[in-house]
Parts: structure tokens; C-alpha cells; sequence
């Protein structure tokens, strides 16, 4: 039980890099089941999830071989269709890309209901029917989803809501499958993209990655590949919101600025001052903050993963914010720790009410989530006083090193233990 310990008011000056997408390479981690071959994996980020899935992946007799900090080596050739079950399986949220990529490969799959952050009712109705509609049965059964077919055939599945996991699943599954199957009201977010690209790079051939519809024709085999993640867009998002949050001047590097477009923008309408380079975004934030309103949607809208980021740096802007949660029922349940340093914000239903405050104060804190602990690092950043952070194993599912990085950037964070004793942080490096 780890915690973080925030000295509030330094303001973040420097340099960051940031990672590998979480989203896409958990996505591509899976998808190396599909392919005969080895394949090479670049710009991993250090995160615990990634771990996890090399686990998950064990249990099934696909090696997860690293080869330096950012590189991994998945070798699927020994690959076993058997239950995916184990208690991992639970906690990692992008498990279930396991049944597209099972039933692409061997056109059976069984694997555990999936975890991950509890934003209310996570259903997953549209893979289900996605998989239906390619002729796989389904069931679920003790916890487990079992899906089956004696021939997966290509097919028009139109999704009734906008899903980035159903997406991504029925793109897996169909990969293989005989003929073309067409996706409508597909996801367009760029871990949809870079997971599409990855499979071509296998000989795949989807096109339309990136808009609502997305054309996938069955190929007979997919060789290995040597492939580079794209950059994290949240973690961008959460140093940009970070240097934004302490009044701070950092540039933030290894990023694609077309996909922090919505983030700009918003931070932009508060004042921040933002400068886009090939590569990198310069953020610079100096005077008052500005109200804003923001709605989450899937992409190219303001992601739904920065909303509780967004929300901590609302809560110190000048005036009234209107935050609507246009993706997730119940994704407000860090506000009542923001509250506890000072944030006056009201939530009813989706929508949070934020009366930005001229200062927050440090206490103890407790991540709900992963986004919600980010969310409550920002936070502890622009207090004065102390913030104590607990159940950081959130927060270190997605955040590569984050404590370094914040070191870095002249932040004043220790990760402590429940004696609150300082961590030696090359230990856990
Ligand atoms: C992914 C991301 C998550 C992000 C979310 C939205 C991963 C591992 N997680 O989650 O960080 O918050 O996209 O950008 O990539 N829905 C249904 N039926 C389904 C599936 C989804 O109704 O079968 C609804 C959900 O309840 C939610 C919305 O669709 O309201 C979006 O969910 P989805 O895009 O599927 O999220 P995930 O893929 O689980």
C-alpha cells in the first residue's frame, strides 16, 4: 500500500516525455495472437497493465520477451486455445480483447468477464452482437464469456453505440474471417487507428480506420512485424493540464498534437497558452485561469479519460464550469476528494456544476480510479500544503514513472509507504 506525497505550489518547468498509448498497446499486445510469427513491439509504456497482459498471455503459451525499457518481443507461435481465467484477467479491463483475437484465431474463446476502472455499468452488448454477426454463439457462464463458431464469415455489423472495445473486438475477430465485414458507427480514436495499422503491417486489409466506417477483408495468414505504439494522448493531456495547473512551463515531447487537438482547444478557452511543434507542445500558463464548459464524447470529441484532469484544473478557474460526461454514467466519484481540498463543485447525474476556487488546499486523498488519482496528482500539484494520495496502483496502471517525471519537471512528490517512510525510488524504477 504505496502512497504518493504531494508538496503543492512548485510550478512544473522542463522537459517530459511521454510513453507509448496505453489503450493501443494493450490492444496490440492481444492482436499478436493472430499473427504465425514473432513480433516486435516498440514505444511499450512502462505500466503496470502491460505486465498484466504479459501475464494473461503466459496462461495461454504466448511469450512476452523484453528486450529493452520500450521493445518487447511477443512470440505467439506456441499459442493454446483454453480458458482465460485467471484472477488478472479481472483487473485488466482490456482482457476481453482476448475473445476477438481467441476467435480470430482458433474461432472459439472463453475468457473471464473483464474489470478495469468502475465508471458505472460497462456493458458489452455491441461485441457480443458483433461476434454474433460474423456466426459465432455465445454464452455467458460462471463469469465466464464463452464465444464459439464452426466458420467466422465476414459480415455488416452496425454498432448502436460508439465503442472503442466492440470496435477493436470485431475488427480482431474478423480479421481472418471468410469475406468482408463492414463496421458502421465504428470508434474512430487513434488506438482504433494505430491497432488497424498493426494489423496491416501483419497483411491485414481493413481500411477506414479513423472514420465511422471501417472495411475489414479476411486474409489467410498474418505474418510477424516490427511496430512503434503511438504516443499516450492522455498522458500528453495530463502534463499539458499539469503545467497548466501550477502555472507552469513545460514541454511536453513524443507527442502527435493532431490527437490533443480537443485538449488545446480547452485549454486554449481557459488561457493557457499553447505551442505546437512536430513532435511536442509547449504549455505555458501565467495569470488567472478562465471557466470553460466541456462535454466528453468519443473522438474527435474531448476524451472522456481527461475529464476528471480537465474538472481538477476547472476548479481553480475564474467562474462557473459546466462539465457534462457525454460517455461514462457514473464517472464523478473523485469529485468528492477534490471537495475535501476545497474544490465547491455539485454533480447531478452527468453533468458536474464547478465554482472555480482561488486556491486548493492539501489532505488525504484517495485514488478512485486511474484518471481520478491523475486527476488528484494535478490537484495536490496546485495546492499549497500537503496531498496524500493512496491506492496509487491506479494511477500506475497508466502513468509510466510518473512520480520521476514530475520529479523532473522540479514537482515536490515522494512515494511513501503505509508508515509513510520515503520509497527508494530506484528500487521501484
Ligand atoms: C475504452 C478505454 C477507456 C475509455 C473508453 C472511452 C481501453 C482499455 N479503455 O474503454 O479508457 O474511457 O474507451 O473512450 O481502451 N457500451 C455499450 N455496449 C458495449 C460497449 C460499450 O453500451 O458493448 C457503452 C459504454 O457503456 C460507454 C460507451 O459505450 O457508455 C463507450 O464505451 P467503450 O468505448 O466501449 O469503452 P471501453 O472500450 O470499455
Amino acid at each position: 500500500m504505496e502512497k504518493f506525497l504531494i508538496t503543492g505550489g512548485n510550478k512544473l518547468k522542463g522537459t517530459v516525455k511521454v510513453g507509448g498509448a496505453k489503450n493501443a498497446a494493450l490492444a496490440v499486445m492481444s492482436a499478436s495472437v493472430l499473427s504465425n510469427e514473432v513480433c516486435r513491439i516498440k514505444n511499450i509504456p512502462g505500466i503496470s497493465d502491460v505486465s498484466l497482459v504479459a501475464k494473461i498471455l503466459a496462461e495461454i503459451n504466448v511469450k512476452v520477451k523484453m528486450l529493452n525499457k520500450t521493445t518487447i518481443e511477443i512470440d505467439p507461435t506456441r499459442v493454446v486455445q483454453r480458458p482465460v481465467s485467471c484472477d488478472i484477467v479481472r483487473r485488466v479491463r482490456a482482457s476481453y480483447y482476448l475473445l476477438g483475437a481467441l476467435l480470430g484465431r482458433f474461432s472459439k474463446a472463453s475468457v473471464s468477464l473483464p474489470g478495469g476502472c468502475n465508471f458505472g455499468v460497462r456493458p458489452i452488448d455491441q461485441h457480443l452482437k458483433g461476434f454474433a454477426r460474423l456466426g459465432a454463439n455465445y454464452e455467458i457462464d460462471a463469469g465466464m464469456i464463452n464465444v464459439e463458431s464452426e466458420k467466422l464469415s465476414g459480415n455488416n455489423v452496425y454498432f448502436d453505440v460508439v465503442s472503442v472495445g466492440a470496435t477493436i473486438n470485431i475488427i480482431l475477430a474478423s480479421v481472418k474471417a471468410e469475406g468482408l465485414t463492414v463496421l458502421e458507427n465504428a470508434a474512430k480514436e487513434p488506438h482504433v487507428v494505430d491497432l488497424a495499422n498493426f494489423l496491416n503491417s501483419m497483411g491485414a486489409d481493413i481500411r477506414g480506420a479513423g472514420t465511422d466506417v471501417i472495411k475489414i477483408r479476411g486474409v489467410e495468414y498474418l505474418s510477424g512485424t516490427s511496430y512503434s505504439i503511438i504516443p499516450d494522448q492522455i498522458e500528453a493531456g495530463t502534463y499539458m493540464v499539469a503545467a497548466a495547473a501550477t502555472g507552469g512551463d513545460v514541454m511536453v515531447q513524443n507527442v502527435t498534437p493532431k490527437h490533443l487537438e480537443a485538449i488545446k482547444s480547452k485549454l486554449e478557452e481557459m488561457g493557457v497558452t499553447i505551442e505546437e511543434h512536430e513532435e511536442s507542445v509547449r504549455v505555458t500558463q501565467d495569470g488567472p485561469l478562465e471557466k470553460c464548459n466541456v462535454k466528453t464524447m468519443p473522438h474527435p470529441g474531448f476524451p472522456t479519460d481527461m475529464q476528471p484532469q480537465i474538472s481538477a484544473l476547472l476548479s481553480l478557474a475564474q467562474g462557473t464550469s459546466i462539465v457534462n460526461e457525454g460517455v461514462w454514467d457514473n464517472r464523478f466519484r473523485y469529485i468528492e476528494e477534490l471537495k475535501r481540498m476545497g474544490a465547491n463543485i455539485s454533480v447531478d447525474g452527468k453533468i458536474a456544476v464547478i465554482e472555480g476556487v482561488k486556491r486548493l488546499t492539501g489532505t488525504y486523498t484517495k485514488a478512485t480510479d486511474l484518471r481520478a488519482g491523475a486527476a488528484l496528482v494535478i490537484a495536490g500539484l496546485a495546492a499549497s500544503g500537503e496531498t496524500t494520495i493512496e491506492n496509487i496502483d491506479h494511477i500506475e496502471r497508466g502513468y509510466e514513472n510518473i512520480c520521476q517525471k514530475l520529479l523532473n519537471l522540479g514537482a515536490n512528490i515522494k512515494r511513501i509507504n503505509e508508515e509513510n517512510e520515503p520509497i527508494n525510488m530506484a528500487k521501484v524504477l
